[in-house]
């Protein structure tokens, strides 16, 4: 691979040999479903290995188990930042997982762990990024009065929300919007949002070349 093809991502897999995530959440896990429904469904050449909470009470894991998929709670809050990451590690590791997917993980990943897996761990922010990264997207988007916002799903480098780009849907702002409206509003195209980007992961021909990530969509 030469400079000028960037760096290849994902590879190419099938419903037979699919692309293995290990996918961290902390809250109601949403996305999760979404990207697990249509895995199960064979509609994606992606299989979720395991779902790892950083809490017990994260409602995602329930909805895991009620579709099959194995789960670990690992609890940040009592094991600690350094024996958290640590047994985190190791989880993905021998959970098989080829890729890692952010889905509502509440979490800053550190430097080491993000280098480990350098280009291999992906996360979906509520807003339309470079725009709103960090806490209360939603709130800071209708308080900066942007007419549109949206879901962006980007690969995760050291900094917060500032990956390399895969996947954007945008949405309207509305007049009335409170955090809340625009919160639902976006969230439904996160969940198509998700699975593209993985399935453009899984054709094998998705490339980075500096920030821009390109390749993997129908016939590219
Ligand atoms: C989503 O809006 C996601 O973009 C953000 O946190 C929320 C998680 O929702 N990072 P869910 O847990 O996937 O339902």
């Amino acid at each position: 691979m030469t400079r000028a093809e960037g760096i290849p991502l994902g590879r190419p897999a099938s419903l037979e040999d699919p692309l293995r995530i290990a996918i961290l959440v902390s809250g109601r896990g949403s996305n999760m479903q979404a990207i697990a429904e249509r895995s199960l469904k064979g509609e994606l050449a992606v299989r979720v290995v395991r779902v790892i909470a950083d809490r017990p009470t994260a409602q995602a894991i329930e909805r895991a188990r009620q579709m099959g998929i194995s789960t670990r709670v690992l609890d940040f809050r009592s094991l600690g930042t350094s024996d958290y990451h640590r047994l985190l590690q190791k989880e993905v590791e021998s959970s098989g997982a080829e890729w890692i997917v952010l889905a509502g993980y509440m979490r800053i990943l550190p430097e080491a762990f993000v280098r480990h897996f350098e280009w291999r761990i992906v996360n979906i922010h509520p807003s339309l990024l470079p725009s709103f990264p960090g806490l209360q997207p939603h709130k800071q988007a209708i308080a900066h009065g942007v007419k549109l916002s949206g879901c962006t799903v980007h690969l995760v480098d050291t900094g917060v929300d500032t990956g390399p780009i895969i996947e954007q849907r945008a949405v309207p702002v509305l007049d009335d919007d409170t955090p809340e409206s625009l919160a639902e509003r976006i969230l439904a195209v996160e969940h198509e949002a998700y699975p593209k980007a993985l399935a453009r992961l899984a054709t094998g021909r998705l490339r980075l070349i500096g920030r821009r990530v390109v390749g993997g969509d129908a016939g590219s």
